[in-house]
């Protein structure tokens, strides 16, 4: 069974204490059906190494594949939308590379699995570069980014909303976390809903590009 601690420091300057499988298993089963949805996104703002993120990753894979697990074109366009749906942050940079490595091999595992000789080393860096852009080494209370050294900076936590556009063409468009919450915040809901943003949202830069080539950057437009 994996540790739930790694010291006693962190656990004093973090309050890093991680949830065992069984717990993250059974809170997931409360949210079965979002879990189950491919695009449902999911933010964990202290999400440590990923517990829950990788088993709500987990989750959708099984479900790209049972629907698309024929077509490798389909289970890998569906497996980067699933990627592409799942947000965290953490304070300490060893856990966001943790949480990303650890959200990668689970879908290079899949994709292995279901594309066999049609997986292609475009898709993966695609799939790298996403999860570089979700799961964000960053203080979560003052919505700024930290650096590999702890150290907090200038810069804001910022978000990328993907979504596919048209056949194989996706569109990212990013938002500070900040206008993000404080566009929930006026409409006061339990559940805040990422991106879904009142008309005029106010986007930073949008992009679009072929999915397997996210990583370009695309046309900013
Ligand atoms: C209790 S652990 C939970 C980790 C993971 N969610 C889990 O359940 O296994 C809390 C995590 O929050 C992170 N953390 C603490 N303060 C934070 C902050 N202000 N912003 C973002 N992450 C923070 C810690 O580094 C730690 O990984």
């Amino acid at each position: 069974m994996k540790s739930q601690t790694k010291s006693k420091a962190r656990i004093r300057d973090h309050g890093e204490v991680f949830t065992a499988e069984r717990e993250v298993k059974a809170m997931c089963d409360l949210v079965k059906d979002e879990c189950d949805r491919i695009d449902s996104r999911f933010l964990e703002p202290a999400c440590g190494d990923g517990n829950f993120l990788a088993e709500i990753f987990s989750r959708k894979l099984n479900i790209v594949k049972k629907k698309y697990g024929k077509s490798p074109h389909d289970f890998e366009k569906n497996s980067i939308l699933a990627a592409s749906s799942i947000y965290g942050v953490d304070i300490l940079a060893d856990n966001v590379n943790a949480c990303r490595e650890r959200m990668f091999n689970i879908w290079d595992k899949k994709y292995r699995e279901v594309c066999k000789k049609e997986c292609n080393d475009e898709a993966r860096e695609a799939v790298k570069f996403i999860l570089s852009r979700n799961i964000v080494c960053g203080n979560a209370l003052t919505l700024k980014c930290v650096d590999e050294n702890g150290v907090e900076t200038s810069e804001p936590i910022v978000f990328s909303e993907w979504a596919f556009i048209t056949g194989d063409l996706m569109q990212r468009c990013d938002y500070t976390f900040a206008d993000l919450l404080a566009g929930e915040v006026v409409r006061d809901r339990a559940q805040i809903s990422l991106f879904d943003q009142d008309e005029g949202g106010t986007f930073l830069k949008r992009y679009i590009s072929d999915y397997r080539r996210v990583q370009q950057n695309g046309e900013a437009v």
